[in-house]
């Protein structure tokens, strides 16, 4: 069999400390500890101080898979994100920088909440094309910096994080190796959530509101069951997989009746359900990666365990991939 599959080898995850719960919030917005719980199934979210940037938690992300994998180095780092520290340049040569791997290749992916699925794809390009040989993808956002402090349709929703993974060159049928992808795009929809201002379109505008990201939940919300449904089954369809082989689904941590009716349409028991969304919100494209650590701590996630993750974003994106579980732990 050729030796072109990217199999995984490492896992780490990186929260900031400060953790902000709805009662807390619900003493500043109008709304309530019960209303955030039940709507969205969350009930606290970790958020980055001002000195925390988005590269500096993708650098401690990027140390833990490092040590997770037992190794120093990769040739290449894609970081996905969409709240890069700066517009220009892109963050991922400063991650890189960080990690004491200057001159390796490094580069942005911004699907936002799809970002981290995006960016294992391609990563496994990477090492497929026999590009690179050993791949790290982080997943970063400082999310809660897009968010109007005054908004509560989208403070409570967001929180902050990253994870990140490496991935070795291998062979398609040992554990960890990576297969299929299922990726797709809806840029008609791209008004559905949105900062408007601060793009090279529009640099600045009079209305501060525009400046932050608006979003018309109801309409997000359905197309996230609708196409995390449709990508699963085609990635399994692909991988010649039924739903019934599918051990562990874990999917973007958005709302926790999404993950429910996501589930409820493929037809999985909510017992083969990977959720963290309870102490850490939507953490854009760090939700999978921390989805993966916390499901593996706590033994949810185990070697051997056939794992289907599947992603949904503003763009509109989404996609979906599986593994077999490898006998990797999660570092923080
Ligand atoms: N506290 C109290 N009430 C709130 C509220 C809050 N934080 N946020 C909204 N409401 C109100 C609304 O104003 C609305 O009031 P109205 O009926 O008087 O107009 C009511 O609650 C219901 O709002 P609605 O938007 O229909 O609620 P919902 O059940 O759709 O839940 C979301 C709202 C945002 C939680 C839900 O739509 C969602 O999760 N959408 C997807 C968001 C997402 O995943 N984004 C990231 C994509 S990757």
């Amino acid at each position: 069999m050729t030796k072109h599959s990217a199999v995984l080898t490492g896992l780490g995850a990186w929260l900031p400390p400060r953790v902000v719960d709805n009662d807390e919030l619900a003493r500043r917005l109008d709304t309530s500890e019960e209303w955030i719980r039940t709507r969205t199934g969350i009930r606290a979210r970790h958020i980055a101080d001002p000195e925390t940037s988005t590269v500096d938690m993708a650098v401690r992300a990027g140390e833990n898979a490092l040590r997770s994998a037992g190794c120093d180095v990769v040739d290449a780092l894609v970081l996905a994100t969409t709240t890069p520290d700066q517009l220009c340049p892109a963050s991922a040569p400063q991650v890189a920088s960080g990690l004491g791997l200057s001159g390796i290749a490094a580069v942005d992916v911004n699907a936002v909440c799809s970002g981290f699925v995006y960016a294992l794809a391609t990563a496994a390009g990477l090492i497929a094309g026999e590009i690179a040989d050993r791949v790290m993808v982080v997943g970063s956002d400082a999310f809660s910096r897009l968010c109007d402090p005054d908004d509560r349709t989208t403070v409570p929703i967001f929180g902050d994080g990253a994870g990140a993974v490496v991935l070795r060159v291998g062979l398609a049928d040992e554990p960890g190796a990576f297969g299929p992808f299922d990726l797709h795009s809806e840029g008609e929809h791209a008004d559905l959530l949105m900062v408007p201002a601060g793009g090279a379109k529009q640099r600045t505008s009079d209305d501060p509101h525009e400046h932050f990201v608006t979003m018309h939940g109801t309409a997000v919300f359905r197309h996230a069951c609708a196409r995390m449904t449709e990508s699963a089954r085609t990635v399994l369809d692909r991988a010649g997989m039924s739903l019934g082989e599918v051990d562990r689904f874990v999917g973007h941590q958005a709302n926790i009746r999404i993950l429910q009716a996501t589930a409820k349409r493929l037809g999985l028991g909510e017992e083969r359900l990977v959720v963290n969304i309870g102490h850490t919100g939507n953490t854009s494209a760090a939700s999978i990666p921390l989805a993966l650590a916390d499901g593996c701590e706590e033994g949810s996630i185990q070697p051997g365990h056939r794992v289907l993750m599947t992603a949904f974003g503003a763009g509109l994106t989404w996609g979906s991939t599986v593994l077999t579980w490898p006998d990797v732990k999660p570092a923080r």
